[in-house]
């Protein structure tokens, strides 16, 4: 964005590019597994779909009011398994990655029969659309994956400037969970919750880490303090979760906020 100084992010940028690239070049499986490791590509899309059923969907429904005439905006779409479900349900939607595969993400949205969706190619930490031109923003397993701090508060300040007025984002985003993290422990969790302001003092902690692992925690009070400087309206919050086939809900690595412009 215009006055926008650019980032240092140490390198995570070229690190998404070359490993996406590389899936890419490996076979269909290995570029749709990349991203969440679905067993194949079309576990990949049955899984999207169950993501954006129960972390996304739900949250912005609370705000957005009939999505077959709002837009919706992804950060992060990966290879599309959940940008292929918000395009069924909203009348044009939007995703932004700094990836250079978007012709494969593309071509399979088509030939899953979607043509209501753009992708756009980013540079990390900026959303290129105009202002106050999207109702409904939602990223997953995206914001735990960046570098620097400053790049997360880029997006909390970039989601603010493309909302319209009274528009909605789900923002997941890396938490600190040592006791609960992939268990079913809900005394953990608030535990935990109690005890991120000792341990993240800072209210984050940039972490080096390998491509597709958490780079980043964010204490949920931090980025609400943030978010509410930012403009927004903290609606709510929550916490990533799994379902596990002997029904267990373990807990995820994000927490998630609700915010409404
Ligand atoms: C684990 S994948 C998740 C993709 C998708 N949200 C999903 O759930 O399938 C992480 C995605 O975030 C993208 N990404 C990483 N850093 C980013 C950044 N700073 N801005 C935009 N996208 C980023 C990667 O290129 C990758 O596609």
């Amino acid at each position: 964005m215009a006055g926008n100084k650019p980032i240092e992010t140490r390198g995570h940028i070229t690190g998404f590019r070359e490993e996406i690239g590389r899936a890419a070049g490996t076979s269909r499986d290995s570029f749709f597994t990349w991203f969440d490791s679905a067993g194949d590509a079309e576990a990949s899309f049955i899984r999207g779909q169950w993501d954006f059923t129960i972390h996304i969907a739900p949250h912005l429904a609370r705000v957005v009011g009939n999505p077959e005439c709002k837009t919706v905006l992804e950060i992060g779409y990966g290879g599309g398994r959940i940008l292929a479900a918000a395009s069924r349900a909203f009348a044009g939607a939007f995703g932004v990655d700094i990836h250079n595969r978007q012709e494969v993400v593309e071509a399979e949205l088509k030939s899953r029969g979607l043509s209501n969706f753009k992708l756009l190619g980013g540079d990390g930490s900026h959303v290129p659309c105009e202002d106050a031109s999207i109702d409904a923003i939602y990223s997953f397993i995206v914001l735990q994956h960046v570098e620097r701090i400053a790049i997360w508060q880029s997006y909390l300040r970039e989601c603010y400037r493309v909302l319209r007025p009274g528009g909605a984002a789900i923002l997941y985003f890396g938490r600190w969970a040592p006791l609960s993290l992939n268990r079913a422990r809900p005394w953990a969790y608030r535990l935990e919750l109690l005890l991120e302001s000792f341990f993240l003092p800072a209210g984050y902690r940039e972490l080096p880490a390998v491509v597709n692992d958490t780079n980043l925690h964010v204490r949920l009070g931090y980025a609400k303090k943030y978010a509410r400087e930012t403009g927004f309206r903290i609606l709510g919050t929550t916490v990533s979760r799994k379902r596990v086939p002997d029904g267990l809900r373990l807990f995820g690595s994000q927490h998630g906020l609700l915010l409404q412009k």
